[in-house]
This record gives C-alpha cells, sequence and structure tokens, in this order.
C-alpha cells in the first residue's frame, strides 16, 4: 500500500490507508490508546484498541514514545459531532490502527516539540535545530518562507523577469561592510571574498543585454550582530534597464501587496498606495530614516509599509574617505553605483555642491524596519568615474575596484536600476517573530556561530597549509 499524507485522509472515511511519521503525543484512556501521529501537513488521531492491533500490535503500540518514526495502517473513521477538533486539518477524522510498524525509535528530545519552544534557551535550540524545526511554530514559518519566495517568482516571471545565478566566489565591492575572505589553494597570496550582494553584477547583466533579471541572492557581511542581521542572510535581488524610480517602487509595491494579500489574508496593509517621503523629511518629522507608521502597534496583523526617497548622495564619512583614508571625506549612503538625479547631474561631473546632490535612492519600510532598498544606477562611465572621485578614490585603485564596470558600461549600458529586499526581515515582520533568526532554517547565533555544525571551527595542518595559511599565534 502506498503511504498517504495526513492531510489526505480527511474524505477518504471508511478507506484503508498507511500513512506515516512521528509520535507526536500519547494518551492513554484504559484499554484504548490514542496517539497524535506528526507528518509534514500536522497530526492526525491514530486510535489503538486491542481488538483491532491483535496481541502483538498491542504490544507494539504500547512501546511508542514520542519522535518514534511510525508507519500505521487502519481505516479512516469519521469523528462524531462532539469529538470533532478544529485545531487540526484532520480534526473531522481519526484513524482506527490496524498494523504498526515502528521504522525508527529515538532518544527523548532535549526539549519538548510538542509545545512553541521560543521559550526554551537558545543555545540548545540552535545546537538541535533540526529538532527545533520539527515544532509546529517553527515548521510553519520555514513552510511559509517557501510560500512568499514561490509568490514572488511566481510573480516576476510572470512579468518576463529570469533568475539568474551570480558567483559567490568572487572580488570584493565597497558595499559599506567588511567581508568574508575566502583563500584560493591555486593562486597563493590572493582571496576570493564572498559577495556582500550581486550588486556589481546584476548592473553587469543589463550591460548583457538580460533588461529584467531577479534573484533569491545568498548575501555575506562581516558585521556584528543583532536581531536583524545575520553574516549570511537573503536578498530578493532584482534589476531591471529602461526604468525610472517610479517604475521600480511601482513594480515592488505591486508585489508586496498581492504576495501579502494572497498569502496572509488575516494582515491588513494599512495605507495603499504605500506612503512616500524624503529622507529629508523623514529624518525631520521621526528622528530616522525608517519609521515605524502604525496607528496600533499591538496589532500584530497591522503592516506598515511606506518608501523613503530621495537620499542624499553622499555623507561626511568621519574614517575619511571609504578607500584612502587620505583627508577625503566623503562616503555614499548606499553603494557607489547610484546616479544623482537629472538636475544634479553637472553639479555631480563638475564634483561641486556634493553635500546637496540628491540621488534617486529608495529604501522601503516596514513598521520601523528597512526590509529593502535600491537606485537608479550611473550608466554612463564618466559619471560613475566622478562619483569614485569624489569618495576619494583615485586612478589605479578605481581601476582595480572598479575597472571592470567602467569598461563595461563604455560598450552601452543601458539606463538601469533596481533594488534588493530583505527576505529574513520581511518574512521575520510576516510571521510575527522577534528576530529574523526564527525564520531561517540553520542561522547563526548572536556571535554569528553555527552551533550545530560548530562553525567557525579550526583547520587541520594539512588543510591550512594547503591554502597557503600559516597562524599567527
Ligand atoms: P542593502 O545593503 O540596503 O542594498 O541591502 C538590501 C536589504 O538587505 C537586508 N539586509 C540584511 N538582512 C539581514 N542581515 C543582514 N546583515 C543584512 N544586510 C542587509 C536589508 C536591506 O534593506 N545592492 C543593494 C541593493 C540595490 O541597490 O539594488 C544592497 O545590497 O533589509
Amino acid at each position: 500500500m502506498k503511504r498517504i499524507f495526513t492531510s489526505e485522509t480527511v474524505g477518504k472515511a471508511e478507506e484503508t490507508v498507511k500513512v506515516a511519521g512521528w509520535i507526536h503525543a500519547r494518551r492513554d484512556m484504559g484499554k484504548i490508546m490514542f496517539f497524535d501521529l506528526r507528518d509534514k501537513d500536522g497530526l492526525l488521531q491514530i486510535v489503538g484498541v486491542p481488538a483491532d492491533l491483535g496481541e502483538e500490535g498491542t504490544k507494539i503500540a504500547e512501546t511508542l514514545r514520542p519522535e518514534w518514526v511510525v508507519e500505521i495502517e487502519g481505516v479512516v473513521q469519521k469523528r462524531g459531532e462532539r469529538q470533532i477538533n478544529n485545531k487540526i486539518p484532520t480534526g473531522t477524522v481519526e484513524l482506527l490502527a490496524k498494523k504498526i510498524t515502528v521504522l525508527n525509535e529515538a532518544k527523548t528530545p532535549p526539549f519538548e516539540l510538542d509545545k512553541d519552544t521560543s521559550a526554551v534557551g537558545e543555545d540548545v535550540r540552535l545546537k538541535y535545530r533540526y529538532l527545533d524545526l520539527r515544532s509546529e511554530r517553527m515548521a510553519t514559518n520555514i513552510r511559509n518562507r517557501n510560500k512568499v519566495f514561490q509568490a514572488m517568482r511566481q510573480f516576476l516571471s510572470d512579468k518576463d523577469f529570469i533568475e539568474i545565478e551570480t558567483p559567490q566566489l568572487t572580488k570584493g565591492t565597497p558595499e559599506g561592510s567588511r567581508e568574508f575572505i575566502v583563500p584560493s589553494r591555486l593562486h597563493p597570496e590572493n582571496f576570493y571574498v564572498l559577495p556582500q550582494a550581486p550588486q556589481q553584477f546584476k548592473q553587469l547583466l543589463m550591460t548583457s543585454g538580460v533588461e529584467r533579471y531577479f534573484q533569491m541572492a545568498k548575501c555575506f557581511r562581516d558585521e556584528d550582530q543583532r536581531g536583524d542581521r545575520q553574516p549570511e542572510f537573503t536578498q530578493m535581488d532584482l534589476e531591471m534597464s529602461f526604468v525610472q524610480e517610479e517604475d521600480v517602487i511601482g513594480l515592488i509595491e505591486e508585489m508586496m501587496i498581492k504576495v501579502v494579500e494572497n498569502n496572509y489574508p488575516e494582515k491588513k496593509i494599512q495605507q495603499k498606495p504605500f506612503p512616500r517621503m524624503s529622507y529629508a523629511e523623514a529624518m525631520e518629522k521621526y528622528g530616522n530614516d525608517r519609521p515605524d507608521l502604525r496607528e496600533d502597534k499591538d496589532d500584530p496583523n497591522l503592516l506598515a509599509f511606506c518608501w523613503v526617497v530621495d537620499f542624499p548622495f553622499f555623507e561626511k564619512d568621519d574614517n575619511g574617505g571609504p578607500s584612502t583614508g587620505s583627508g577625503q571625506s566623503w562616503t555614499f549612503t548606499h553603494n557607489p553605483f547610484s546616479a544623482a538625479k537629472p538636475e544634479f547631474e553637472s553639479d555631480l561631473l563638475e564634483k561641486k555642491n556634493v553635500e546637496n546632490i540628491i540621488a534617486p535612492q529608495f529604501d522601503i519600510i516596514l513598521n520601523g524596519f528597512e526590509v529593502g532598498g535600491g537606485s537608479i544606477r550611473n550608466h554612463k562611465p564618466e559619471l560613475l568615474k566622478a562619483a569614485l572621485e569624489i569618495m576619494g578614490f583615485e586612478g589605479e585603485q578605481i581601476e582595480a575596484q572598479f575597472g571592470t564596470m567602467l569598461q563595461a558600461f563604455e560598450y552601452g549600458a543601458p539606463p538601469h536600476g533596481g533594488l534588493a529586499l530583505g527576505m529574513d526581515r520581511i518574512m521575520a515582520i510576516l510571521q510575527n517573530e522577534p528576530n529574523i533568526r526564527e525564520v531561517i532554517a540553520f542561522p547563526k547565533d548572536g556571535s554569528a556561530r553555527d552551533l550545530m555544525m560548530d562553525a567557525p571551527s579550526a583547520l587541520s595542518e594539512k588543510a591550512l597549509s594547503e591554502a597557503n595559511i600559516e597562524i599567527k599565534k
């Protein structure tokens, strides 16, 4: 007999079926035993009666403990009116067990999996993440994450975007964070870095004529950790050609509304279209550039999106510039690839009025969190070069760090722009979780360690020597 999922038992009353999964809980009522069987879809009540199980089957049933893996054949029965359990999807039926096979026994888990695990110490939850993911809340978070990813992929492919993977072993781009570096065995003294974002590649793809690109992209940033930051996180990264700010903003807004309304019908978007304000206005009115506009901050189903636009292109850099440290004191507010608004293009070229140059950059804010950002880019090499020079990058340095982009743009780069959404932050808010670790299957802890796999960890002498690394004690 082919195994079916627990959810499929509804509507199969009187049929003999086979289900499989984990023993979630057991309740003995005299001679009758009740079990909750759990599979990927949820719970199914199993009834074990000696008359149906026979002597040997009854003995097996008596030994079953939580988290044992079993296969059960039996007859689906409709529950009586008063036995219906509306809390579970299979609550109108139960399975009268005829045959139980134990597929694997289980040790007692380090914490209870049939309850919400959020009160359990996080270190133990992270060490046994594969068990924590069995709990209902965590399983739902991971499944809903997939639903939202699928919905975005569908929306974008309906609009002619194609998903393209960009490299993870690449070269550094100054985008504001420290990078993870990877030694190269084949090229001693040389290093790859892991991408902070696929920014340069997506712009090069526009130069390739792709026009509409997106990617559910892994990004890596060696930053200090916070509840809304992980060293490894996921962006919905997007770029499009022949567009203006309005096109990117409009597209993302349409997508977010659709994704929320189709997948979270219980949620309410406070204001549509999303309100917009300039950076200057946000700073003046709210004192920060990610205002929480919720009218009722205690309503877990309220979503207040907004756009913050018109960011200054440059800001003073206390460290003396991103590159040289040589007294040049401007750095970018977002990333160095942004354009200037058309009315500021001549200022940019002439490198004057720097503090007042406004960029077509936009952040999308949700309930006080920055959940995405993007801009219209500089597609003309001379403008990109001027921006880099304002930030203190010099001749050879520009060549070394941005040479590829500058060269590519000389071969007919189309005007283009895009944005990236922080998917972990969006999922944490949609799932009402207090931090992004709850919506990532295998996150790092607050100090960037993977407690389950024990990473980072020391390497053998041999591995170090192959990678041409000598440890400085
Ligand atoms: P930015 O650096 O603003 O833009 O990143 C986009 C979004 O990614 C999320 N994010 C993070 N999420 C979790 N952990 C982190 N460490 C982390 N860092 C950022 C945020 C943020 O809004 N290349 C540009 C995008 C573009 O211009 O197209 C970029 O990466 O939600």
